[in-house]
């Protein structure tokens, strides 16, 4: 495992990918500043200033696909609640992998695949975290209510270094484990975390929103939920909101 550290780029997980033929696998990327940072379904990731986490793990653990590979981003979030309760912290899972604190967003995580042909070259799993930011500054965040370590500590400055490392000792800490084991290996706490199920939930998948119960979460890490009645299991989509 080796750690890059770049001082400002536009995102590490472009950065990560442009680079991907040169990083061994498990290199780390993390960047004290990111001029494009990109989050799921091409949405921005604000830069909140350099005492934040704007990282990419460059994974690559074989040059084929495997089923297991799409629940990394499961498998970092659940990573990141143990970190955080490591701080004293209680957070939540948001399907799939949305890291929250009472409600309010604290982390984000990216998954980008690279392909030639059939050939897996590599898997880049981006994560940002609120690590240090203000009230102030959290306003910059328009589309979600978000908070940061900080502040969930009582303003406090937590040191990046050190809760990277500690982010990066306990994803590895079981990663070997994980890829062969799947998402039934952590399905219970993560469905323990899990801050939607039994609720009503809107799901947007693609351009369609769906309403329902979010019923359960399957042993591959989808979600199970009640469409009238009707049964409908999900792969990827974003939940919007939920009520009890
Ligand atoms: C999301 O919540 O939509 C995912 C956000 C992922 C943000 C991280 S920051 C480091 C890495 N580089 C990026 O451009 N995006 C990810």
């Amino acid at each position: 495992m080796s750690i890059i550290r770049l001082e400002t780029i536009d995102s590490t997980n472009l950065w990560a990918k442009s680079n991907l033929a040169d990083l061994p696998d498990r290199t780390i990327v993390s960047s004290n500043r990111q001029t494009s940072g990109r989050g799921r379904f091409n949405r921005m990731w604000i830069d909140l200033g350099n005492d934040n986490i704007f990282m990419s793990f460059v994974l690559k653990p074989s040059s084929m696909f495997k089923d297991v590979y799409p629940n990394l981003t499961q498998y970092l979030s659940v990573v990141v609640t143990r970190v955080l309760e490591n701080y004293g912290i209680n957070s939540q899972i948001k399907w799939p992998n949305d890291v929250l604190v009472n409600g309010k967003k604290i982390c984000g995580i990216l998954s980008e695949t690279v392909t030639q042909g059939s050939n897996l070259k590599g898997i880049v799993l981006g994560i940002g975290i609120n690590l240090n930011s203000d009230l102030n500054s959290l306003t910059e965040i328009k589309d979600k209510e978000a908070t940061s370590v900080n502040i969930e500590l009582g303003c406090l400055h937590v040191d990046k270094l050190e809760f990277e490392e500690k982010l990066i000792y306990e994803f590895f800490r079981f990663y070997d484990e994980f890829l062969k084991s799947g998402f039934a290996m952590i399905a219970n706490e993560y469905i323990s975390k899990s801050c939607f199920l039994n609720k009503e939930i809107n799901v947007q998948v693609f351009d369609e929103i769906k309403s329902g119960i979010a019923e359960q979460i399957t042993d591959s890490g989808e979600l199970v939920m009640d469409i009238n009645g009707l049964k409908s299991v999900l792969t990827m989509g974003d939940i919007l909101s939920w009520k009890n």
